[in-house]
Order: C-alpha cells, then sequence, then structure tokens
C-alpha cells in the first residue's frame, strides 16, 4: 500500500525562550531542517496524517523516504494536536497512548550512541580530523581522544569547515528522523538516548559545545512519537566525571562523588537531574519518556557503593518531590558493573528504580574475556550469564542497557584513541564486507541468545549506527553497529526470532524471566515508603566520607550556593496558536535555585586539581577562605 503523506509545514520548530540566557547557540535553523520552516500553505486547514507500510514521509526540504514497517506499525503527526500519542511502532506493541506492563511488554531497544555525547569509535571521523594535532599545542592529555579535547581542537581550529559548529553539523545530519523510522521499521520499539549535561549549560573553561544538543533531544521527543517509540533519556556525562571514560565527556579521574570537587559536583549533577526531570515530567511527555537514566555506569570501584547510594536515595526523594509517588518516569541506576545481584534488596520500597547492566565481553562480571575462544562459545555466556532473571525477584525491574555482537575487543578505538586491541585476528573481524556466511551466523546467534535471555523485560543493543572512518571509508567497529549488521545479515530483520534461542542451543534451563513484580517495584501499593533502617543507613548526606580526599571531612569540602538563576531548556512552539510547548517546567512547586560558587570562594579544578597544587578553598560548613590541609591528586 501506498500512502501519499500530506505533511504540513511550520508544525514544529524550536525557538529559545527569550529570558534564556545567551550562549553558544542561536535558534537552530539547522535544527528544524527536517521538520519544517514557515511556508504559505501552513494556512490551509490542519490535517491529521498517518501512515503504514509503504507510506512516504515528505520532509521540509522537499526530499521523501518511504516508511518501511513489515509489523504493521503506523506513524501519527497530528498538527491540530502535536502531542498526539496514538503512534505504533508495530502491531504487538502498545501504542504510546497505551499503558507500558513491564512484566509481559518485551523492551527491543537500541541506543543512540555517539549522536549527542561522542565518543571516538562511534564516530571515528570527527577524531581522525585532529590526530595530528599534538600535546605542543596545549591539550590536556596532549592528544585529541574525548569530545573534551576535541572541543578545544575543533574551537582553535579557524580554518574552513573547523571550529566547533562541526559537532552540531554532525548532530544534524548523524541520526536524522529516517533513523526513528528505521528503527521502528527495524521491530524495535524503545530507544536509549545518552545526552550530556552540556545540553543544558557549560561553566567557564568547559570547551564542550553548549546548550545545543537539548535541541537535538526535542527533535528526538518529536520523532520518537511520531513513530511510536518510547524513549530511555539517560544523563551519560556529569561535571567532574563519574567514571573517567572517555565518553563521561573527559578522560582520566573520577571527580563526581570522589576527590576535594566530588561534593561540588554532585550538587550540579542534582541540579541537571532536577531540570530534566522538571521536563520529561510534562504531562506531554510522560509517554514518551518513561525511563530516565540518572548517571552512567559510575565507578564504583573509585567512589564507594555506600556514597552512590547515599546519592542515588537524595536523588530519588527528589524526583519523587517533584512527580509525586507512582508518577513521573522510572528512575534508572547502573549496577557499576558489580553484577545485578550485588543490587538485591536495594532500598526496598522506593518508586519505581530501575537496575540497568552492560552485559559485555569488554566489562566486568563476564566469566572470561578469553578472547581466542570459538564464536560458538559465546552464546553460552549470552543464555547464562547474561540472563537478569534473578534480579527481577531481587531489586525489581532490570534492564540491559547496552549489549552489543561484540565476541572480542577488535575495531578502531574500541578501548579508545591510542588502545591496542588484545584480540588475534582484528584485521580479519574488521573486515565485514569480506565476513563469511558461517562468520555472520555465529555473530548472530550470539546476538540472538542475548536478546532471548534479556527478552523481558527487555534489553538496547549499543548502538545503532557507527559512523564512516574518513581514513578507510567506511565502518572499523563492526560489532557495534545495529544498523550494519542488519543490512548485512548478521542482525535478525525480526528481533523476536531470538526467542528460544537459548532453548534451541540446549541451555532450557535460562528461559527468560517470566513472573510479576511485587505491587510496589512497579508503583503500587507500598512505592515511595522506603524502609526505615535503608533509611537510617543512607540518609546522611554529604556522605560521612568519600574517596580521594586524603580523609577531610565531607562536610569540608567546596560546595556551592544554591542561589543561581536556573538555567531555560528550549521548549518547542507550534504551529497551532492553540497548541503551547508547555515551560519546561512540571513542578511550580519547585523554586529551588541553581547551585552557583560562592562569591570570594576559590574551587579547585572540577576535573581533579593537578598534582600538588594547594589551594585556599571554602569548605562546606566553614567560612569563606578556610585553607584546605593541601590539595594533591590522589585521584584515580
Ligand atoms: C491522533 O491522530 C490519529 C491519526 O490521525 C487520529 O485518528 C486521532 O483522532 C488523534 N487523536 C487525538 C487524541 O488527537
Ligand atoms: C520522493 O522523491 C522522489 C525523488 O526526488 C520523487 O521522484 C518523488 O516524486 C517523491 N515522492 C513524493 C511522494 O513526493
Ligand atoms: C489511543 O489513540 C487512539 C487513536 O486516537 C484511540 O483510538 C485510542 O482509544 C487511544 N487509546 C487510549 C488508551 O487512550
Ligand atoms: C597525520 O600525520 C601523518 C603522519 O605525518 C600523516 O600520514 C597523515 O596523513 C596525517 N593525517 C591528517 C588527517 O592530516
Ligand atoms: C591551534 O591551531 C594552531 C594553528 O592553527 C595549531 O598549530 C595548534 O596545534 C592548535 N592547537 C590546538 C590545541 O588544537
Ligand atoms: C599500539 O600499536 C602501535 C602499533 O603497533 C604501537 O605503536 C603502539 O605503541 C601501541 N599502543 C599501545 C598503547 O600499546
Ligand atoms: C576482501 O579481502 C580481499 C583479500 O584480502 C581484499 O583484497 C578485498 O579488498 C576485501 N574486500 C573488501 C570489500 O574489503
Ligand atoms: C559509509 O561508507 C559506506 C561504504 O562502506 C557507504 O556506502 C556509506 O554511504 C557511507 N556512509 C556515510 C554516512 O557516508
Ligand atoms: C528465575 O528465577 C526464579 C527465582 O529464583 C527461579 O525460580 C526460576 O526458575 C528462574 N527462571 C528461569 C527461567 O531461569
Ligand atoms: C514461567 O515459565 C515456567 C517454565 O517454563 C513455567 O513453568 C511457568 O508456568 C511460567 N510462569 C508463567 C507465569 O508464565
Amino acid at each position: 500500500m501506498l500512502f501519499l503523506a500530506l505533511f504540513l509545514p511550520l508544525y514544529f520548530t524550536i525557538i529559545r525562550k527569550p529570558s534564556s540566557s545567551a550562549a553558544s547557540s542561536s535558534p537552530s535553523s539547522t535544527a528544524t531542517s527536517t521538520t519544517s520552516t514557515a511556508s504559505p500553505t501552513s494556512t490551509g486547514a490542519p490535517v491529521a496524517t498517518t501512515g503504514g507500510d509503504g507510506s512516504v514521509i515528505i520532509l521540509s526540504d522537499g526530499t521523501n523516504f518511504t516508511y518501511h514497517n513489515p509489523f504493521g506499525g503506523y506513524w501519527v503527526q497530528d498538527p491540530t494536536n502535536p502531542y498526539n500519542s496514538s503512534a505504533r511502532a508495530q502491531s504487538f506493541t502498545p501504542a504510546l497512548n497505551e499503558s507500558w506492563v513491564y512484566s509481559k511488554d518485551q523492551i527491543r531497544g537500541v541506543n543512540l550512541g555517539g549522536w549527542l555525547v561522542l565518543q571516538p569509535y562511534i564516530v571515528p571521523a570527527l577524531f581522525e580530523k585532529y590526530q595530528n594535532v599534538t600535546s605542543s599545542a596545549g591539550l590536556p592529555g596532549g592528544q585529541v581522544n574525548d569530545e573534551w579535547t576535541l572541543s578545544v581542537a575543533m574551537r582553535n581550529d579557524t580554518s574552513d569547515g573547523g571550529g566547533i559548529q562541526q559537532i552540531e553539523e554532525h548532530y544534524r545530519t548523524f541520526i536524522t528522523e529516517q533513523d526513528f523510522a528505521e528503527i521502528a521499521g527495524a521491530g524495535l520499539n524503545w530507544i536509549r538516548l545518552p545526552i550530556p549535561y552540556w545540553a543544558i549549560e557549560t561553566w567557564p573553561g568547559e570547551p564542550f559545545l553548549a546548550k545545543t544538543s537539548w535541541n537535538y533531544v526535542l527533535l528526538a521527543f518529536h520523532w520518537a512519537r511520531k513513530y511510536g517509540l518510547r524513549i530511555f533519556l539517560e544523563l551519560h556525562t556529569v561535571p567532574g566525571s563519574q567514571n573517567g571514560f572517555d565518553d563521561s565527556g573527559r578522560l582520566g579521574t573520577v571527580n563526581f562523588l570522589s576527590g576535594y570537587m566530588g561534593i561540588a559536583n554532585a550538587q550540579r549533577t542534582m541540579d541537571y537531574i532536577r531540570y530534566i526531570v522538571e521536563f520529561i515530567s510534562q504531562e506531554e511527555y510522560e509517554d514518551v519518556v518513561p525511563m530516565f537514566g540518572i548517571l552512567d555506569e559510575p565507578l564504583l570501584e573509585v567512589i564507594g557503593r555506600d556514597q552512590l547510594t547515599r546519592f542515588y536515595l537524595q536523588v530519588h526523594d527528589m524526583i519523587r518531590g517533584i512527580t509525586g509517588i507512582g508518577k513521573g518516569p522510572y528512575i534508572v541506576i547502573h549496577d557499576s558493573f558489580q553484577g545485578t545481584a550485588s543490587w538485591a534488596d536495594f532500598l526496598p520500597g522506593s518508586d519505581r528504580i530501575v537496575l540497568d547492566t552492560h552485559p559485555s565481553v569488554l566489562h566486568a562480571g563476564v566469566p572470561t574475556s578469553d578472547f581466542s575462544l570459538p564464536l560458538s562459545y559465546w552464546p553460552t555466556v549470552g543464555c547464562i550469564a547474561y540472563s537478569n532473571n534473578q534480579s527481577q525477584y531481587d531489586f525489581g525491574v532490570t534492564v540491559s542497557g547496552e549489549f552489543s555482537a561484540a565476541v572480542n575487543d577488535c575495531g578502531k578505538w574500541v578501548l579508545g584513541i591510542g588502545q591496542n586491541s588484545t584480540s588475534a585476528d582484528c584485521d580479519v573481524w574488521d573486515d565485514w564486507p569480506n565476513w563469511t556466511q558461517q562468520r555472520k551466523d555465529g555473530v548472530e546467534t550470539f546476538v540472538m541468545s542475548q536478546m532471548d535471555s534479556m527478552a523481558l523485560p527487555g534489553y538496547f543493543y549499543w548502538t545503532w549506527k557507527i559512523g564512516n572512518s574518513s581514513v578507510t571509508g567506511k565502518v572499523e567497529a563492526p560489532f557495534w553497529s545495529y544498523k550494519l549488521g542488519l543490512d548485512n545479515g548478521w542482525i535478525p530483520s525480526d528481533p523476536r526470532e531470538a526467542l528460544g534461542t537459548c532453548s534451541s542451543l540446549e541451555f532450557p534451563q535460562d528461559l527468560p524471566w517470566n513472573g510479576t513484580y511485587q505491587v510496589w517495584q512497579t508503583g503500587g501499593a507500598g512505592a515511595g515508603t522506603i524502609a526505615a533502617t535503608a533509611v537510617a543507613a543512607f540518609s546522611q548526606y554529604p556522605p560521612p566520607s568519600l574517596s580521594n580526599v586524603n580523609g577531610v571531612n565531607p562536610t569540608q569540602l567546596p560546595v556551592y550556593t544554591a542561589t543561581g538563576v536556573v538555567p531555560t531548556l528550549s521548549t518547542p512552539t507550534f504551529a497551532s496558536a492553540t497548541v503551547t510547548g508547555g515551560d519546561g517546567w512540571a513542578d511550580a512547586a519547585d523554586t529551588s535555585r541553581a547551585a552557583v560558587q560562592i562569591a570570594g570562594c576559590v574551587y579547585p579544578n572540577a576535573w581533579g586539581p593537578a598534582v600538588g597544587s594547594t589551594a585556599v578553598v571554602c569548605g562546606g560548613s566553614t567560612a569563606p577562605g578556610t585553607a584546605l590541609s593541601s590539595i594533591s591528586a590522589t585521584s584515580t
């Protein structure tokens, strides 16, 4: 069937509210290029539009693509009601205006990694361009190897095609509306969307492109609604870094809830979590963004379980203060590579906390990372080690937020720029255009074994797309691209085909979980009343001790004061005069101000003080000017 879409222009544009602070980006005309711009024809009577398999989507620049969805999904774009949530990704997936039942409906998701948070192996071309900028150029670390150093190098690049706006060009082109349509057409129904804190703002000295990616977050919400996809939004980077990985923005040390700026960085992080929750808890977004991950992969070995738990309790209470109990997004925490079992009975009685685990042969917790094992070995890992069955009972809703086809660490920059893979035969593994059918089948079986054992409540592949290398002109990390596998035969075109893989491989003992949650675990009776023992154990905040502070009492560490102006997040505007984009703030009673520096205080570097430096700083409960004994870098 060919359904010809009448796509009305001027449906959705993004403007910045006049009150927003002057930041790097003006209203982003590029962000709207795939939706629409003003057109005389927009004055005609609006018509609701919808279409299924074979319908043509016409973009505002006049180009079009055909919507392929063999699963009975349909898109909806309703000019009279831009919050119309009747789209459905597939016939077997609840429409957005229907409820999601976590014990029954299977999340088949994919990440949009490398889009709004850059990572070298996902978007190598952006980093390849600056590999010849050397330490003499004054880059921290001497090399472009994360988004911080890339941003420094781009800002310094005044040549044609240089500049920090290259990053917005990437936002505009790497993921477009067509990707959302293709994700639904691939039988997937959820998207995990990593975003950086600099979508909201940057502070002086932080080189990232500020505020711009928020416009693309709004587009993602818009496109997800149109194609009936749900979003697990996820704060992937926080000030100071929660893990020191390159995808936290800055490769290096952990300075979130650890180190001299640990408390201050956590204060800023808490604010960013609050602003995002205020936005997505507006009733217009609740169906599109049912999950919010508050912190990606915090390094528990450095920060400490006790410290993280205290922070999570603070965040839980802050969020539920905004949303109320049983309402607003599920709150997602990561297992910090400790395995799901170690999180059993976490804050019993909390209101809808989800545990996110990232099974990967590159991550801790996998029985072996002996990459010389044959391809046929890996499904045993997929079926057994990656099953989240037990955690559904012991914790509650437990999802796999990142998994992939990787059976080894091959692939350009998969371990980071400058790190070499440890596996043998990477030249063969990276040469995916030449993979034999046998190799493709083996990789596909590994993928399907994981999909099967994680089927309920579900999984998110990492990641939808890997960009081409500018050096070779092709994808150099093939295991990590869902789309590449789909197009080339090692990802199933219908992910439901994965069901039964493990039993067909004779692992019948690890059928996917098929139970029910306790009522409080999905927001029913009992939710929101955390067990008194847990409250007693974890409510003191700041934590009584912190790592990497040479024994300084955390109450003496630098803090910010909550007296600043809350930054404004841009909201959508619509052609229809009767529809508003909301003010971005769900809870009018939340009038807390923003954490800012205390006047007169000197703060150490938020990403870790230089080795041996001493600084006079303000301590939390002390008068401005109190000297910390000595600030020497002991961070891990
Ligand atoms: C949403 O759009 C669909 C498809 O055009 C239409 O049938 C439905 O009436 C609309 N629903 C609402 C609540 O506006
Ligand atoms: C889609 O684009 C193609 C190529 O430009 C064009 O031939 C076709 O007419 C367009 N289809 C619609 C429905 O606009
Ligand atoms: C969802 O939207 C469709 C189309 O507007 C409507 O028919 C249906 O009743 C809605 N479902 C719910 C649960 O509101
Ligand atoms: C970087 O330097 C190497 C060695 O001098 C050279 O071969 C390569 O072409 C340079 N790359 C770019 C992108 O300039
Ligand atoms: C800045 O640009 C100059 C010349 O354009 C170059 O020599 C230098 O390496 C660059 N520095 C950084 C940090 O990119
Ligand atoms: C990676 O391999 C290259 C080429 O063999 C070598 O020059 C480099 O030192 C290696 N890097 C590391 C971190 O081992
Ligand atoms: C496949 O391998 C052959 C032989 O190694 C090589 O010449 C060719 O370029 C490869 N094909 C592709 C598409 O990479
Ligand atoms: C990536 O390279 C492939 C060839 O390997 C090409 O078909 C494709 O269009 C390229 N993708 C982009 C976004 O340039
Ligand atoms: C899941 O865990 C429960 C509780 O331990 C157990 O009874 C059940 O057999 C397990 N199911 C599967 C399919 O592994
Ligand atoms: C779950 O699966 C087990 C093993 O197949 C089966 O015995 C049990 O009845 C199932 N439970 C539900 C609630 O479907």
